[in-house]
């Protein structure tokens, strides 16, 4: 059924849980976080990136998310990841979407400020949620890249700089209203090339000051440990979906591997449901992580 992410946050901050939200570019990775969720009976949140437009548009994509939403047999919000501008948010909303992100992180303090509330104002006179950014999420040079081009801790001279600033979440969600805030602790979107180091303190500094629910981004690629204490330090919503991917990837690349060695054919529908399995594999464990269940490895 289709929830706001509202709902689905409020409750995981009840619960000390996290909600795992997904992109889901194609038929195959929907289907396969979904069927995911289902089987652990637990919520999730489903996510076009404006990145993914060149995957697939949200004209194509965001109809068909809707209605997995609805007739899913468990709460599924639909999202508009790192929307950049008003207008793909309006065409989210216009869509159906249950949620968007706004993401003005590259723009001043200010101008972030102003841009964000004028999107809640209209998104909560038609009951949609907002989620919007603060600070700097490094992008990786492999994959990645929702935010501005592919800066890592090493192109800021203090992470100070990079990282949300308690002080000014509190100033921002104060003035902006909004119902999530993305926040920059040394995650990064992509492949991790080394072993990130994350200031997950940072996430108790800024929940102690403001009461929204905070989403990790860049999640995918962090061990078990980093997930639970950042669940338990305060973070709401985990952005996942590059590992996930990457599953998928490997699975694909195995089954063509033992093909040829066989000199069998592949066909491409089998290739989707290796793909669409392996997916579904990888975003249960992330699930039974974030809801805080005894993971088993698959
Ligand atoms: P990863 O692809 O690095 O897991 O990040 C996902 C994300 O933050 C989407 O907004
Ligand atoms: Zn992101």
């Amino acid at each position: 059924m289709l929830a706001t992410l509202k709902e689905l946050v409020t409750d995981a901050k009840e619960k000390k849980h996290a909600i795992g939200a997904f992109n889901t570019p194609n038929l195959e990775t929907l289907r396969g976080v979904i069927k995911a969720a289902e089987e652990l009976n637990v919520p999730v949140i489903i996510s076009h990136a404006e990145l993914h437009e060149d995957l697939i548009p949200l004209d194509v994509m965001g109809p068909i998310m809707i209605q997995a939403a609805r007739v899913a047999k468990v709460p599924v919000c639909v999202h508009l990841d790192h929307g950049t501008n008003f207008d793909v948010c309006l065409k989210a909303m216009h869509l159906g979407f249950t949620s968007v992100m706004y993401d003005a992180s590259t723009k001043n303090f200010e101008d972030n400020i102003k841009e964000t509330k004028e999107i809640v104002k209209v998104a909560h006179a038609l009951g949609v949620s907002v989620e919007a950014e603060l600070g700097y999420i490094f992008n990786s040079e492999l994959g990645g890249g929702e935010g501005r081009g592919h800066l890592s801790a090493e192109d800021f001279n203090s992470l100070d700089d990079a990282y949300t600033n308690p002080d000014l979440a509190k100033i921002f969600v104060e003035n902006t209203n909004v119902d999530a805030l993305a926040i920059a602790f040394g995650t990064s979107h992509g492949v991790y090339l080394k072993k990130p180091e994350l200031d997950l303190n940072r996430i108790l500094d800024i929940k102690r000051k403001i009461d929204v629910p905070l989403v990790m981004h860049g999640a995918s690629g962090l061990s078990e440990k980093e997930y639970r204490i950042a669940i338990e330090n305060g973070i709401t919503k985990i952005n996942y979906f590059t590992y996930m991917s990457k599953a998928g990837g490997n699975a694909v690349v195995n089954f063509i591997k033992e093909a040829d060695a066989k000199e069998e054919t592949v066909f491409f529908h089998d290739l989707a449901l290796i793909a669409e399995k392996a997916i579904k594999e990888n975003a249960k464990n992330a699930l039974m992580i974030f809801n805080m269940m005894k993971r088993v490895d698959v």
